[in-house]
C-alpha cells in the first residue's frame, strides 16, 4: 500500500465514522480499508461512544478486540444498523467484488444481516466495470474441482471466453476460509451482468458463496485527493 493510498482509505473511513450514531449495532467488514474504520472507530470508542460490532473474520474479531472494540454474536445482536466494510471493486451501480482477503462468506452474512451497508474505499476500487479483480468463490472443500468445473461451464455457458480459474493458495498450502472452505479465484476480465453472473454461480452445486454482492451495497464512499465522494443507492 502506499502512503497516498493508505491516506485515501482513512478518508474514506473517516466519513464512515460520520454515520455511526450512539447504541449502534455495527458489523464489521475485513481487510485493510476496513480496519483503518476500525482504528477511527476504537478512537471514539475510548472517548465514551457505546456501540457493540460483530466481526466478518478472525482477523477483524482479533483487530477490534486489540482496539478495545466491544463485539458480540451476530445470533445476539441482528438485525445490524449498518456494516462497514472494504471492497475488491465497486462500480457505480453499488455492485461490487469482494473476497480478496478470503472474508466473503461472512461478509455477505453479516451486510445481508443489517439494515445499510456502507462500502468504503480508495478511488482505485471504483470501476467502470467489474472483473478486473478475479471474483472470489469460496466452495465446499468436498469435490471442490467438480466445483470449479461446474463454475467453467457457467461462465461458458453465459458467454465468457477464456475465465481463468484458480484454485487459491497461501503460504505454500491451499488457502482456507474462517469456514474451513476453499477459494477458486476467476479471472473475467470484465462482467457484463454482475446480476446474471451472481444468480448463475449461486445456483451451482458446491458453491458456498460468491463474492459478488449486487443491491447489498447502500452507499459507497469512494476517497479522492482531497474529497470523500458519496455515492448512493438508487433504491
Ligand atoms: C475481504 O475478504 C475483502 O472483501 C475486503 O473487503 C477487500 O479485499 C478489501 O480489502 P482492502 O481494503 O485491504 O483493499
Amino acid at each position: 500500500m502506499t502512503a497516498n493510498s493508505d491516506a485515501l482509505k482513512r478518508a474514506a473511513a473517516a466519513k464512515a465514522l460520520e454515520y455511526v450514531t450512539p447504541g449502534m449495532k455495527l458489523g464489521l467488514g475485513t481487510g485493510s480499508t476496513a480496519e483503518a474504520f476500525l482504528e477511527l472507530l476504537a478512537t471514539k470508542v475510548r472517548g465514551g461512544l457505546s456501540i457493540l460490532g460483530v466481526p466478518t473474520s478472525d482477523r477483524t474479531a482479533q483487530r477490534a478486540r486489540a482496539l478495545g472494540i466491544p463485539l458480540a454474536a451476530l445470533d445476539d445482536l441482528a438485525p445490524l444498523d449498518l456494516t462497514v466494510d472494504g471492497a475488491d471493486e465497486a462500480d457505480r451501480d453499488l455492485s461490487l467484488i469482494k473476497g480478496g482477503g478470503g472474508a466473503l462468506l461472512r461478509e455477505k452474512i453479516v451486510a445481508a444481516s443489517s439494515k445499510r451497508m456502507i462500502v468504503i474505499a480508495d478511488e482505485a476500487k471504483l470501476v467502470a466495470r467489474l472483473g478486473k479483480f478475479a471474483l472470489p468463490v469460496e466452495v465446499l472443500e468436498f469435490g471442490h474441482r467438480s466445483t470449479a468445473a461446474r463454475l467453467a461451464a457457467s461462465a461458458a455457458f453465459l458467454g465468457y471466453g477464456n475465465v481463468s480459474i484458480t484454485l487459491r493458495h497461501r503460504d505454500g498450502g491451499v488457502f482456507k476460509s474462517d469456514s474451513g472452505n476453499v477459494i477458486y479465484d476467476c479471472a473475467f476480465g470484465a462482467i457484463t451482468s454482475a446480476q446474471k453472473l451472481a444468480q448463475a454461480f449461486a445456483d451451482i452445486a458446491g458453491v458456498v458463496e460468491h463474492g459478488l454482492f449486487v443491491g447489498m451495497a447502500s452507499t459507497l464512499l469512494i476517497a479522492h485527493p482531497g474529497e470523500v465522494e458519496v455515492i448512493e443507492s438508487g433504491k
